[in-house]
């Protein structure tokens, strides 16, 4: 038999999965790690903790097996995190991650440089706050010593190829995260760069996501027990990477996932810009191909801190059941009515991309009275995060997407409860694939074609990836929910100028 070997460095842990070459998942090993939030709207994590949590993962799951059947491996990571590497290929500090909010006046510094215009028109997206580039001139701006001992930048998976074959690259779908691809044309952009005046030798090569950038190197070889020689393909952002797992990867086809983020994703085949920037435009990793994304910034974040700061008990409930805490949690929530006893929640705790595009704005339950249980609360969150997917579905159909073949994935939609809340929400049937490891399948599936097992990422998922029956919404509920979107939708304009104010205190 041969494998193949799909790691994703995601936001909670990293996930390592060994699959045979049809995509059947053999061996999985997650190891966790913290996120730490040294202010308000800050968000940071430890190169050093994912590299550890890959070299674990890959022991665990090849132990059992012939090293020299294991023909690829592909990775998969969380978006445009900035790790900075100094001279002796050392992390020069934690890695500012997607989520994190301090770079406000760093992207007003992009627009003024770049152009309001041409960065969209370059970047297919204007200056964001969770992108890449923000991030790099933060440091410049904040951390000049740091930022003049930088030698190399990378993204947090990238990170890891570097770790694990000594080559700094990147591929098109994460790339196109950082703010300083011509995603368009898929290389680089030498005019953002000169106008940001960042030297393009501090970023990796980019090849596109099937293409082998290098290979398991003498050091990775021995400290994971990989052979020295596996092929390591580009890989995919976790999204690009999901879509694969999903199937996603031909027009009309798109996912909605709960992950840390949230991402309503549709793969296109041409480059289709929201002129007011809500969703983002990224390659996809299918060559030559795209994808319009909407995200929730805090969609399973949301639930983990209720659970973290709110719920020891159904914690301690939960280990004594030998269940799930989230399991636990969401049959709770199911007991409180739709629209949680008339509690609204907005899942702003890191700010918002989708629709709001908002650094400032913060979670907020709305109606809070003292009828309201935990259970109320569970239940308000996960409405919370659906009506803010069903924000991004609004304005990929106004964009003129067509979707006819919704799937949905990540830790969310593991929850039947939470699968039909999203259906009845999205107002749309919504189905799961029978294969549970998502962006580490799509990764390693990408692996397939860069090894020679499929000719194409297309035929790869023909051939691997397989539906559960799809749920269709329930219209009674539909009309229910419907009336709470309503609220939701009002809250935001009203607070927005809230916001703003309580953040400059
Ligand atoms: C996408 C994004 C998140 C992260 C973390 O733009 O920021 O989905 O990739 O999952």
């Amino acid at each position: 038999m041969e494998y193949l070997i799909g790691i994703d460095i995601g936001t909670s842990g990293t996930k390592t999965v060994l699959f045979d070459t049809p995509g059947n998942a053999l061996f999985s090993h997650t190891v966790e790690y913290p996120l730490y939030q040294p202010k308000n709207g800050w968000a940071e994590q430890d190169p050093n903790d994912w590299w550890n949590a890959t070299v674990l993962g890959i022991r665990a799951v090849i132990s059992k097996v012939n090293i020299d059947s294991i023909r690829g491996i592909g990775l998969s990571g969380q978006m445009h995190g900035l790790v900075m590497l100094d001279e002796n290929d050392d992390v020069l500090r934690q890695s500012i991650i997607w989520c994190d909010q301090r770079t406000q006046n760093e992207c007003i510094e992009i627009t003024d440089k770049v152009g309001e215009k041409r960065i969209i028109e370059i970047t297919a997206n204007p200056a964001l706050t969770g992108f890449t580039a923000s991030k790099i001139l933060w440091v410049r701006n904040n951390e000049r010593e740091i930022y003049d001992k930088c030698k190399k930048i990378l993204l947090p998976k990238d990170y890891i190829r570097f770790k694990l074959t000594g080559e700094y690259a990147t591929e098109v779908s994460d790339a196109s995260g950082m703010q300083l691809l011509d995603v368009p044309n898929r290389r680089w952009s030498d005019e953002v760069l000169d106008k940001l005046e960042i030297d393009k030798n501090l970023l990796g090569k980019v090849y596109e996501s099937c293409e082998v950038t290098g290979e398991i190197n003498e050091e990775a070889s021995k400290l994971t027990g990989l052979k020295k020689g596996t092929i390591v393909v580009g890989g995919a952002g976790d999204n690009a990477a999901a879509a694969i797992g999903c199937g996603v990867c031909k027009p009309s086809k798109a996912f909605v996932t709960i992950g840390s983020s949230g991402v309503v994703y549709a793969h296109t085949d041409d480059v289709i810009i929201d002129p007011k920037g809500r969703v983002h435009t990224f390659c996809s990793s299918v060559k030559g191909k795209w994808h319009v994304m909407g995200v929730t910034q805090a969609a399973g974040l949301s639930l983990k801190w209720f659970r973290d700061n709110f719920c020891c008990s159904e914690i301690e409930i939960a280990k004594l059941l030998d269940e799930d805490c989230y399991s636990f949690m969401t049959r709770e929530a199911e007991k409180s009515p739709i629209g949680s006893n008339k509690l609204v929640y907005l899942p702003y705790l890191m700010g918002e991309r989708t629709p709001h595009l908002d650094p400032f704005c913060r979670g907020v339950f709305f109606g809070l009275s003292s009828i309201h249980k935990k259970n109320d609360m569970i239940r308000s969150i996960m409405e919370g995060v659906s009506f803010s997917q069903r924000d991004s579905l609004t304005i990929l159909s106004e964009m003129g997407i067509s979707i006819n073949d919704m799937v949905a994935c990540g830790g969310g939609s593991k929850s039947e409860f939470w699968r039909e809340m999203l259906s009845d929400i999205l107002r749309c049937n919504v189905k799961t694939v029978i294969s549970e490891e998502g962006p580490a399948l799509g990764v390693a599936l990408l692996a397939s074609v860069g090894a020679g097992i499929y000719k194409t990422i297309e035929e790869a998922c023909e051939v691997c990836i397989k539906f559960n029956p799809s749920i269709e919404p329930n219209l009674q509920n539909a009309e229910k929910y419907d009336a709470f979107y309503e609220i939701y939708k009002e809250l935001y304009p009203s607070l927005k100028k809230t916001f703003s104010d309580l953040q400059k205190l």
